[in-house]
């Protein structure tokens, strides 16, 4: 559908992955950059980015279904709209096939170019770019401007790994580390933008390598050193690891830089050793809980996460029960866990042993009331302590501040706070998802 005058506002819709939410970050830096504003709550855009997830479910119905809302909604002010994403970098060539409404397909690989393409569809030409260049597109970003006193910072991409499950491979593509020094001077923009904690993001982000200013070979742990070093950086974070890519030095990090959190989200996906095979893990459910004691041993009070999928294709339910051993074995402060969903493409979509929908639903069920009362525990085992929180943002209620303790439980509190602020609190109450505090004095 032409549109005849430039989009003056637009909105940012981002689906899945924190990753996701950096790439929608920085779109949305790039259209401001052009001079677009964001469009605010309730209102119309004039430009619409879909910023998709392919990871599970029927991903590429849900976006037909919103570019159909849109459609209808605008009448005949419809929207320009963008795909972008992980759905845009699979399925392309479909989406402008079956819906013509799309102006621009942008893969996530590809999406510094999102302006140019925009201006090429404002002269009636849809265009799709699902190209891989390594890194060409963090080049072509504009400078980091304003942030939340928590910003995320992508240091690595793509995924070598090949989990027989997952998507990821095809859609991210190979492995890629963004270098130190473009790395460093986005951590110092950041900072200088209002930035306190910095969460360092990639598929496999402990995989990440470069090298230091002086060409001293580095790794995540030398990574997180260095950015240590940064005055106003008083929080790091990472996410997310893989078992096979842990290293010594990035354990002894958690021992030895007290601005790196005591968290660590290290997906296992299953307790069975015959699923993890199947599954490509390359990792027995032993060698992950033996990874798991020894950052208990550098950091005693590491809260622990992970990722779990229930009904791999030829899962019985003794392999199950393994999973649900292996949770009550670790004791995570918090994890997210999914119905298998096989994904066009990989290997696992045409295993035999399919699991039935119902034997899916009573095991993530069974596994989730499992976590769930783990969270609540983790939560109030840390009833009567004190504990510093990140201020991030306003609460509800008058006076109220809500923010992340180091552990990563959101904690809200009243009193006297400025967003960016550390402040100490006395932990007094815990549901499963969020605390209170009060003031220590
Ligand atoms: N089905 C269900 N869950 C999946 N994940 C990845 N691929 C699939 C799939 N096909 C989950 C894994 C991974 C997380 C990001 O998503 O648990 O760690
Ligand atoms: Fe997917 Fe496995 Fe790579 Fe994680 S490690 S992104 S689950 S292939």
């Amino acid at each position: 559908m032409p549109v005849t005058t430039p989009p003056q506002t637009y909105r940012v819709k981002s689906f899945g992955c924190q990753m996701n939410v950096y790439d929608g970050e920085r779109m949305a830096e790039l259209l401001a950059e052009r001079g677009m504003s964001a469009a605010g709550e309730g209102e119309d855009a004039d430009l619409v980015v879909l910023n998709t997830c392919h990871i599970r479910e029927k991903a590429a119905e849900k976006v037909y279904s919103d570019i159909g809302r849109l459609v209808k909604a605008g009448g005949d002010k419809a929207p320009l709209i963008a795909v972008a994403g992980c759905v845009a970098q699979a399925e392309g060539e479909e989406i402008m096939a079956r819906a013509p409404a799309v102006s621009v397909v942008v893969g996530p690989q590809a999406y510094h170019r999102l302006p140019e393409m925009i201006a090429e569809a404002m002269q009636g030409r849809r265009s799709t770019d699902t190209e891989m260049p390594a890194d060409a597109k963090f080049a072509a970003l504009p400078a980091r401007r304003r942030v939340g006193p928590s910003a995320f910072l992508t240091v690595q991409e793509g995924c070598d790994k090949f989990c027989t499950y997952c998507v990821v491979p095809y859609t991210r593509g190979a492995e890629i580390s963004r270098p130190f020094k473009v790395l460093l001077s986005e951590a110092e923009a950041l900072v200088e933008a209002g930035a306190r904690e910095i969460t360092l993001l990639g598929q496999n982000v402990n995989a990440w390598s470069g090298a230091d200013v002086r060409g001293r070979a580095l790794g995540l742990d030398g990574l997180i050193e260095e950015l240590a070093k940064l005055p106003d950086l008083l929080r790091i974070r990472y996410t997310t690891s893989h078992p096979n890519d842990v290293t010594e030095g990035l354990i002894e990090a958690h021992a030895a830089v007290p601005k790196l959190m005591p968290f660590l989200h290290l997906p296992v996906q299953s307790g069975s050793n015959r699923v993890l095979k199947a599954m490509n893990r390359s990792h027995s459910a032993e060698s992950y809980l033996a990874l798991l004691e020894r950052f208990r041993a550098a950091r005693p009070d590491i809260a622990l996460s992970g990722d779990f999928i229930v009904g791999f294709p030829g899962e019985t339910d003794a392999e199950f029960e393994e999973t649900l051993s292996l949770v009550a074995a670790t004791g995570y402060a918090q994890a997210y866990s999914f119905k298998y969903s096989p994904r066009p493409g990989t290997p696992a979509a045409d295993m035999d042993g399919q699991v039935p929908a119902e034997v899916m639903d009573e095991r993530l069920q069974r596994l989730q009331a499992a976590l769930n009362r783990d969270q609540l525990a983790f939560n109030q085992a840390s009833l009567g302590k004190r504990c510093d929180v990140l201020v991030e943002r306003r609460g509800k209620k008058p006076g109220q501040w809500l923010g992340k303790s180091p552990w990563l439980q959101s904690v809200h509190f009243t009193g006297d706070a400025a967003i960016g602020d550390i402040v100490e609190l006395r932990l007094e109450s815990a549901g499963p998802n969020s605390l209170s505090g009060v003031r220590a004095v």
